[in-house]
């Protein structure tokens, strides 16, 4: 088991952490119902309409034209696909040293433990960009490493020393790195004195309501503010003072213990942890991921991280106020009256979508460290009738001690509420042209079939409306008065993705999906400054059965009026699409190619024989027009 590495982490987890089956036919009765509340419920926000009809606001059909280019087909190519006008070149690369006295990444070694820490980590993810005293910055998180690939040199594709596991802890967590343009293309600034790696060794400080607590306590820091590292971060935000935000999510694959049927605590059980990692080895280097010897290591993983960007001498501070659970991204809004406002999702089948409202307000000269060290957490309930509310987590409305175990507990608290399961939240993203906001339900095979892992209902509801749901949709909601901190909303879904070749029910998707854009699995989503929609997909490649003519996993882009999606981009074999910014002139779009060749099947980007590697591309319009 802690050998296949074609298991996802839900269903690794699921094996670790096996959940009852729940499938009656009162069960079944009920979601039919349930599924006849969504339609309905969709159909009374009026200018909406149900599953299977028109999402499209009538009147915004004729809306102008917004898409700069011709839709691409789909392609089973190793190579990247883009439009006709536009091209794409490699900008920087997993193990590309950032320093010039680093050594170039070997293909025959896949490099050292003291070469990675000076390279650009491995499986791109989320990523910005920052403009700062003439330099543009992009910090990129480095979710996590293919062991088949880290470890391909090794006859078996394992770890052979201390060393092979420490180099794959520092292929993971965030590179910045300083990039410029010149006449060769886009690339990185070796040198450069922003160029930083952070690692699950780097020094951290733990900031808001559960720093200090007995269970953030270890070996290690007895005071618990002070921990080492983040790692699988997943999706990112940005803050409006140029902090970005790494978001960690399966933090739990890391942990282990000698005993391989040392229990450990419900409420780790309830995030996965257990006494098998993922195959990554830490423990035998780290005392810290033996969860046998140091149970509390665990409780300071699973939260927003804030790097500055700017001052590689910087401390990352961790932010408990925001919740801990397998964070997607942080999408951030500055509301009206300034209280700052963070959209988070929980990755993992039937866990929840959350939101955090500052306490204080973000102006010129405020300590923008205090606004991320208090505020309201709550999560999302979706009502069948097109309503939601937003249920507060606190000390009193969940049970939990104080607002420090929330903090540490949240995924205990959002069960404890009532907070609506969902089909795997991923990238959430606001509009910046008005006050809606989106989230990626990437898929759920579990909806309808068993609880989630707090035993938590996952019967079908309004934002979740299949069972079985391998495409996945995407749910937009409308705060009540345009204000985000509002206790109530309305929403509707802006698509549903499906196979209309294979199916003719709701499987099929809703109908801005068709024959010629369709796709699975919605995972990265990011606005442009036009207000275009990017979305990007990690989903079933296989191209076969339900997923016949979807090909590779591809990036395509929405109006968010209009509703028609177009594909923009098609990735090499086996990647995954994922992570999205923009130079600071809008010329170039930098997007992320991760795991190519997950399975065995690319060379992507170099070719012939050599060792997939995941990467930033460069896209650009060959008109040298804008991209966004
Ligand atoms: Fe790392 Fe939920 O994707
Ligand atoms: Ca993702
Ligand atoms: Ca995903
Ligand atoms: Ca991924």
């Amino acid at each position: 088991m802690k050998d296949d590495h074609t298991l996802s982490f839900d269903e690794y987890d699921e094996i670790v952490n096996p959940r009852p089956e729940e499938c009656d036919f009162d069960r079944v009765v009920e979601r039919a119902l349930s599924r006849r509340g969504f339609m309905g419920g969709v159909l009374a926000m009026g200018s909406f309409a149900a599953v299977g009809g028109s999402i499209l606001p009538t009147g915004a059909r004729a809306a102008a034209n917004r898409f700069s280019f011709e839709a691409i087909p789909v392609s089973t190519a190793d190579d990247v696909i883009v439009p006709a006008g536009y091209k794409a070149e490699v900008m920087v690369r997993w193990g590309d040293p950032l320093w010039s006295d680093a050594p170039e990444f070997d293909h025959a070694t896949r490099g050292t433990a003291a070469s990675q820490e000076r390279a650009f980590g491995d499986n791109t993810d989320g990523q910005d960009v920052f403009f700062h005293d003439g330099h543009v910055l992009l910090v990129v998180n480095n979710e996590y490493t293919n062991r088949d690939i880290l470890w391909g040199n090794n006859p078996d594709a394992k770890a052979a020393s201390d060393d092979d596991v420490a180099k794959g802890m520092m292929a993971h967590g965030v590179t910045v790195v300083e990039i410029a343009n010149s006449e060769g293309g886009w690339g990185i600034v070796k040198d450069s004195p922003y160029n930083r790696r952070v690692t699950p060794q780097t020094d951290m400080t733990i900031t808001g309501p559960a720093a200090g607590h007995d269970l953030m306590k270890t070996t290690a820091d007895p005071s618990g503010t002070a921990c080492k590292g983040t790692w699988n971060n997943c999706g990112n935000g940005k803050t409006p003072w140029g902090t970005y935000l790494a978001c960690e999510e399966n933090f739990n694959g890391y942990f282990s213990a000698e005993d391989e049927n040392h229990e450990v605590s419900p409420e780790l059980k309830r995030y996965g942890v257990s006494a098998s990692d993922w195959g990554y080895g830490w423990a035998k280097i780290d005392d810290r991921f033996n969860v046998a010897k140091d149970p509390n290591e665990p409780n300071r993983a699973g939260y927003v991280v804030e790097i500055d960007p700017t001052d590689p001498n910087s401390t990352p501070r961790k932010l408990t106020a925001l919740g801990r659970f397998k964070h997607e991204n942080a999408d951030t809004v500055v509301n009206n009256d300034g209280r700052v406002v963070v959209y988070m999702g929980d990755d993992e089948r039937g866990e929840f979508l959350y939101r955090f409202v500052s306490d204080g307000v973000y102006a010129a000269g405020v300590d923008t460290n205090a606004l991320f060290e208090s505020g309201t957490l709550s999560v999302a309930k979706f009502n069948d009738d097109g309503t939601g509310e937003w249920l507060a987590l606190t000390p009193e409305t969940t049970g939990l001690a104080s607002q420090a175990e929330v903090c540490i507990h949240t995924r205990q608290g959002a069960s404890a509420v009532g907070g609506t399961t969902m089909d795997r939240p991923e990238w959430v993203a606001s509009n910046p042209n008005a006050p809606e906001v989106y989230c990626c339900l990437t898929n759920n095979k579990n909806r309808g079939v068993k609880p989630n892992a707090g035993g938590d209902d996952t019967s079908v509801n309004g934002p979740n409306p299949r069972d079985k749901n391998n495409y996945g949709q995407i749910v937009r909601w409308r705060p009540n008065g345009g204000d985000h901190t509002a206790a109530g909303f309305g929403w509707d879904l802006y698509v549903l993705a499906g196979n209309p070749t294979v199916h003719g029910d709701a499987y099929a998707g809703s109908e801005n999906v068709n024959a010629d854009n369709m796709f699975n699995s919605p995972d990265g989503l990011k606005f442009d400054s036009n207000g275009l929609l990017w979305i990007q997909t990690d989903g079933n490649y296989g191209n076969e059965g339900d997923f016949a003519g979807q090909g590779n996993n591809q990036m395509l882009a929405g109006d968010p009026v209009t509703g028609e999606i177009r594909r923009f981009l098609v990735g090499p074999n086996e990647c995954e699409v994922t992570g999205l910014s923009w130079s600071p002139d809008r010329r170039t779009m930098f997007v992320g190619i991760q795991h190519p060749g997950e399975d065995g099947n690319s060379h992507w980007p170099e070719g012939g024989e050599s060792v997939p590697r995941s990467a930033i591309i460069a896209v650009t319009r060959e008109d040298g027009g804008l991209v966004g």
